[in-house]
């Protein structure tokens, strides 16, 4: 009886020692997520690019795929006009010429004569994804190499593009070049409906706090795509395949379709560029001291829900076992191991470990908004706001249980098959599957709806 108690008491032990392991290794993430926004977000230096003569600086080319009118259209696009950047154009995309988004644009364009905006029309059919079918044409007549593509529901501020033109000249410290600019997204509301709410939470707090975490690690490529900038050059190299260019030869690209185009067969096509430039050519990103301001639409508990679930089920496809991990990263699982944990081997109360738990987590989550968005949480969404961080806390393992079983994600009232590699492919019902690609391209959703990306947890 003895000897079996020690083998218990020994395998406990070795559990406890493992939870409080991986509690402390969480929690060290989190202070680490929270420290880079503070050291990164709260003090954003002018670039010497932002007076700097035309010639002396690169010249970029802003490419904004745009659908229909989004909530603060006019504001969201008026930023790109507004850059302090002496050398850049703007390629305002949208798929046909009945698109709402066009008066607004041509607004824009006369209010703005100095600035160089075209509008270019049409898509240009290379796969699944409505985004980079409806980009292509902006693509391929960009004047310049350096390319920032910007979703239509983004603001940014008019330093943003130096700062960023900035980041990607600046190799890393292990001397590694910069292959992508990206910017973090920071979620701001007009709608007090509650899944609106808790999108802004999420966004602001835990995803922000671990998406600088990982991305100061920068042990993998972790990239949203609301506002990324890199060079065409190094796209045109790249085919989507994740595996690095054998060859030694500066220039070499891979084989079959490359640039783009070969990016149309992913939803998240802006996740898969960013880990090509990484894992293709090995180069790395950097963010820069700007945050992609996002508007967030008008949604309720039921979009919210989808909206995560849609995600998790394209990421269990890309990186399964990062997927798998992920309940455990969250606030409540972590202090239920964390908890038991210490009180086995220290005889810690649980529910003092929890308060104090829950606590610390909201001060670091409050502290990661105050740095992202340069003020404090404002009273007037006080509670709100803190509503929807409780509910997002509470909801995330119901939404890992839905979304790890199954492989369909709705988007926009359709429905797709999630294949390996994040690839997808439109379903209208089961037995689709089996149909040819021409039938599948038929039903191809004309409509081009920004694709919503979370980034690919290592
Ligand atoms: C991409 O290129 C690699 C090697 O250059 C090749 O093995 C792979 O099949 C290509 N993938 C696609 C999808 O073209
Ligand atoms: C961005 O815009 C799309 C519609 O174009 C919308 O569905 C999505 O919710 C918006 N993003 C956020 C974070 O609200
Ligand atoms: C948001 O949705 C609700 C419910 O569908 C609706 O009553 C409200 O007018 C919508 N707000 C906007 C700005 O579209």
């Amino acid at each position: 009886m003895d000897h079996d108690f020690d083998d218990f008491h020994g395998f406990y032990l070795f559990l406890a020692s493992l939870g409080l392991i991986w509690f402390l290794a969480l929690w060290t993430l989190w202070l680490l997520g929270t420290w880079a926004a503070r050291s990164r977000y709260r003090l954003r230096p002018r670039s010497p690019l932002s007076s700097a003569a035309r010639t002396a600086v690169p010249g970029v080319s802003i490419l904004r795929p745009l659908k229909g009118l989004d909530t603060n259209l006019y504001e969201n696009l008026e930023s790109t006009f507004t850059q302090e950047y002496p050398n850049f154009e703007i390629l305002l995309c949208v798929a046909d010429e009945d698109d709402q988004a066009l008066p607004v644009v041509r607004e824009l364009i006369s209010k703005y004569p100095h600035v160089s905006a075209k509008i270019s029309i049409g898509e240009e059919d290379v796969g699944i994804n409505p985004k980079v079918n409806n980009l292509m044409g902006g693509y391929r007549s960009a004047a310049n190499d350096i390319l920032w593509v910007l979703d239509s529901n983004v603001t940014v501020h008019a330093g943003t593009l130096a700062r960023a033109v900035d980041a990607l000249q600046t190799p890393t410290k292990s001397g590694k070049r910069v292959a992508l600019v990206h910017h973090v997204p920071f979620a701001f509301s007009t709608e007090s409906r509650v899944g609106s709410r808790i999108d802004e939470a999420f966004l602001n707090t835990n995803h922000a706090k671990m998406y600088l975490a990982i991305n100061t690690i920068a042990i993998e490529s972790c990239v949203v795509g609301k506002s990324n900038l890199y060079r065409r050059s190094d796209l045109e190299r790249v085919n989507g395949s994740l595996k690095p260019i054998t060859s030694t030869e500066p220039n070499a690209k891979q084989d079959g379709l490359c640039g783009l185009a070969a990016f149309g067969r992913f939803l998240a096509e802006d996740n898969m560029i960013a880990s090509a430039l990484w894992h293709e050519l090995g180069l790395r990103h950097d963010l820069s001291c700007d945050v992609a301001r996002n508007v967030v639409g008008n949604m309720s508990l039921r979009d919210y829900v989808q909206r995560r679930v849609r995600w998790i089920r394209v990421r269990k496809n890309m990186v399964f076992a990062a997927t798998l991990v992920e309940p455990f990263t969250e606030s409540i699982v972590l202090v239920a191991i964390g908890s038991s944990s210490l009180k086995y081997l220290f005889g810690l109360s649980r529910w003092l470990c929890i308060v104090i738990h829950f606590c610390m987590l909201l001060i670091v989550d409050l502290d990661v908004y105050t740095s992202l968005a340069g003020h404090r949480l404002p009273q007037s969404i006080k509670w709100g706001f803190l509503a929807g961080w409780v509910a997002r806390e509470l909801l995330a393992l119901p939404i890992f249980i839905l979304a790890i079983f199954g492989n369909t994600v709705e988007w926009r009232g359709l429905e797709y098959e999630v294949l390996n590699n994040g690839e997808v492919k439109y379903v209208s019902n089961r037995q689709s599957f089996f149909d040819s690609f021409e039938f599948l391209r038929r039903y191809r959703p004309k409509k081009y709806q920004a694709v919503e990306t979370e980034p690919v947890l290592p």
